[in-house]
């Protein structure tokens, strides 16, 4: 009997989603033999399951996308939150879902996401569907995986971006400050603020204090030096905002004329310092473009090993990279949790180790 397997991207894209993609179809293939196994894209993922929007591919249609950033089969966000949630247009998700994966007669749904897919692709195989979620995101925060794939590429932009700020830093005597993507995990500032020799990294899991920010930037500068680099994840807070729920926290920011960490940690050393002081904040960037070497090699392997579970029928699994070893775990085991920084994370006793500040 012929396979059928669906496969979905869905939330933030990030680069080597389609050298999995490619991993596990080329897998497959080579697995079941081209006649044995059919491959369905669900466009724009979780809504496009939802809404039955699906192609059935061809072998050729996964040849040339080992490189491509993106992924060719669209992502969207659906929130996790309100996948049980009935709205406005009266439309059960879940039903929906489980309607679609019924209608398109698969085997199996492949999910290839971060922290939120991981929830609903748990969901899902709760509700009785054949599921293995594949680890991505830039944040490299999946609970039970040492590493997802399009976070070591992000390293590489974000570690560009912080070199090319040192020479104009340099040539201008500045302090740049540059934000960092991450909203709860600091994985992608910390590796990045190392590798590009930041003088300050200020991440969510260590809350900061401006007075020792501005502290550590008077001390630098004070030594000779006539630039600092400080590189700031996108969720960061300090110490009072520590004590407030996060809904909280943005209401006072909003109160406050206050946007985002970045921003007030600038205000706060220009005032402060008088020192020239600038804001550079890549975005999107960080996830654009096409993978690394070291995110293809890990996509393949990631993709390969999903094709091996679809041989085992051994659903209900994410794919995890644990102690170097590509294996599995249960989704209802990681699902829901976040891997986080620990203050004491050998990575971060290696920066305090060079010198390097969190403003803690
Ligand atoms: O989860 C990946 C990520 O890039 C985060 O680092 C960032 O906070 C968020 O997505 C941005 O989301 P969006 O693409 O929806 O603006």
């Amino acid at each position: 009997m012929k396979k059928r397997i669906g496969i979905l991207t869905a939330g933030g894209d990030c680069p080597g989603l389609n050298a999995t993609i490619r991993g596990v179809a080329k897998a497959c293939y080579e697995t079941f033999g081209n006649d044995n196994i059919e491959i369905v894209g669900i466009q724009d993922g979780f809504s496009g399951l939802i809404n039955n929007q699906s192609t059935i591919m061809q072998p050729n249609d996964f040849s040339g996308i080992l490189t491509q950033g993106g992924t060719i089969f669209g992502t969207k966000r659906t929130p996790f939150k309100l996948m049980q949630v009935i709205g406005d247009d009266n439309v059960d998700k879940v039903k929906s879902m489980k309607d679609t994966y019924k209608k398109l007669k698969l085997d199996c749904l492949l999910t290839l996401g971060g922290n939120g897919t991981h929830k609903t692709a748990n969901l899902l195989s709760q509700e009785g569907l054949n599921i293995i979620g594949l680890p991505k995101t830039i944040d490299n925060d999946i609970w039970g995986t040492d590493v997802t794939f399009g976070f070591h590429t992000a390293v590489d932009i974000a570690t560009e971006v912080i070199d090319r700020l040192h020479t104009t830093a340099h040539s201008h005597s500045r302090i740049m400050v540059v934000e960092i993507m991450g909203n709860k995990a600091g994985w992608l500032t910390l590796y990045s603020g190392i590798a590009g020799g930041a003088d300050i990294v200020i991440i969510p899991e260590i809350p900061f204090d401006g007075n020792k920010i501005v502290e550590a930037a008077v001390k630098r500068a004070d030594s000779g030096k006539s630039f600092s680099i400080i590189a700031v994840a996108e969720g960061a807070f300090d110490v009072e905002e520590a004590k407030m729920k996060k809904k909280d926290r943005l209401k006072k920011r909003l109160e406050a004329g206050e946007t985002t960490a970045t921003n007030r940690i600038a205000s706060i050393i220009m005032s402060e310092t008088g020192i020239d002081t600038r804001v550079v904040v890549p975005g999107h960037m960080l996830r654009g473009g096409s993978p690394s070497a070291y995110d293809r090699v890990l996509a393949t392997k990631f993709g390969c090993h999903a094709a091996k579970l679809i041989e085992q029928e051994k659903y209900g699994v994410g794919v995890a990279m644990i102690n170097k070893i590509v294996s599995e775990n249960p989704l209802a085991e990681i699902a829901g949790k976040t891997k986080l920084i620990t203050p004491d994370h050998q990575l971060v006793q290696t920066a305090r180790n060079i010198g390097t500040a969190f403003g803690d």
